[in-house]
């Protein structure tokens, strides 16, 4: 189920099987023009099929959005064995529920994911990519204001790597070169892209004007392929910090930009305070306002799991804030469902999976705990 069936250049879409793997449809649409635009770090091994299941966002959700809004259409084959054709290739379809949306993020559960209808974009011909080095939260935050005013929709990523991240992912084993020092309080990885050849400029002057009002302490910026690859290899290489540490905890949780410096302080505070060993490496999509992070305190047994869990989670701000951003709930937080989703919420989604899987054959036990 690998096949991409069409490219359609005149209406923008193409569709595809669902174990199409995401940078082969990259390519794909390439030699017409296009950009498929979800991009994450696992393109070489994930498919659209697990994109779609999982709603996932990575790291261009800032100007294209998340899966959810890259999908026309669907073909899904239900408990029953209903094949459910919902292929809509058009943006506007008001008769009656867009059932694609049900699929999209239900993890496998309601459905199986057999084809799919998604949204093209031109390809930008232009792009220039910076790495940045910042003195403290609140600069970044100021930097990515100004970001979204100056570069508009050019803004295709803002992601921010606190220093222990960047240092580790640019230690000597990491393969990695040292795009400016290591010792700075704070890094922000940020790309613009376009029709416009005057990008690169456009990112000149906007760097010399945030150095210029000390917003920026550093900053070098790139607009060649392979310079650029050389970048976001620091971001997107997490799996260097599962070589250096084990066992590591792995979260994605959002949170308004406002809130995020303080919850950073208070969860490695925390962790300091109950572990002897704590490594935390903070980093992630900041211009949506989801942050990942990767800790290890030494121990790997359930009790110090539920501990870390338990910090992370509690210290997140009560309202506007989500255990899972982009990466789902399947086994391994079914247990924080309920820090996000109100009982009146949960037992709609468990009303809907009954009604299309009354048999619970489709992923069973993913999202919740019974049906
Ligand atoms: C990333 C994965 C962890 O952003 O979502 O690298
Ligand atoms: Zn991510």
């Amino acid at each position: 189920m690998n096949a991409i069936q069409q490219v359609d250049n005149i209406n923008q879409f193409v569709e595809v099987e669902a174990g199409v793997i995401l940078e082969n449809l990259h390519q794909k649409v390439k030699e017409s023009g296009f950009i498929f635009p979800l991009d994450l770090g696992a393109k070489g091994s994930c498919m659209i099929g697990g994109n779609i299941a999982t709603n996932a966002g990575g790291l261009q959700a800032l100007r294209y959005g998340v899966m959810r809004n890259l999908v026309l259409g669907l073909e899904v084959v239900l408990a029953d064995g209903t094949i459910l054709n919902n292929l809509n290739p058009v943006l506007k379809n008001n008769t009656g529920y867009d059932l694609k949306h049900l699929f999209i993020g239900s993890e496998g559960t309601l459905g199986i994911i057999t084809r799919a209808i998604l949204k093209l974009n031109p390809a930008p011909a232009f792009f220039s990519t910076a790495f940045i080095a910042l003195e403290n939260f609140e600069n970044s935050r100021e930097l990515l204001n100004r970001a979204k005013i100056f570069f508009g929709d050019k803004l295709t990523s803002f992601e921010i790597l606190w220093p222990a991240f960047y240092r580790l992912l640019t230690n000597e084993n990491s393969g990695n070169k040292k795009v400016m020092p290591d010792n700075y309080p704070l890094y922000v990885l940020t790309e613009i892209a376009g029709s416009d050849r005057a990008i690169p400029f456009q990112m000149e002057v906007f760097l010399e004007s945030a150095l210029n009002d000390n917003i920026v302490v550093d900053a070098v910026f790139v607009q060649q392929q392979e310079d650029r690859k050389q970048f976001w290899q620091i971001r997107e290489n997490i799996d260097h910090i599962l070589v250096q540490h084990n066992p590591i905890f792995n979260f994605d949780v959002s949170l308004p930009v406002s809130e995020m410096e303080q919850y950073v302080a208070k969860v490695d505070a925390e962790l300091k305070q109950n572990f002897s060993v704590v490594y935390n490496y903070v980093f992630g999509h900041m211009g949506d306002g989801n942050l990942h992070l990767m800790i290890n305190c030494g121990e790997g047994n359930t009790d110090a799991k539920e501990l870390v869990e338990k910090i992370v989670y509690a210290a997140l701000p009560s309202t506007h804030s989500s255990v899972s951003a982009e990466h789902g709930i399947g086994l391994t937080k079914k247990k924080w469902l309920p820090f996000s989703r109100s009982p009146q919420e949960i037992a709609v989604m468990k009303s809907i999976k009954n009604v299309l899987d009354p048999n619970n054959i489709m992923n069973p036990g993913k999202i919740f705990y019974c049906y």
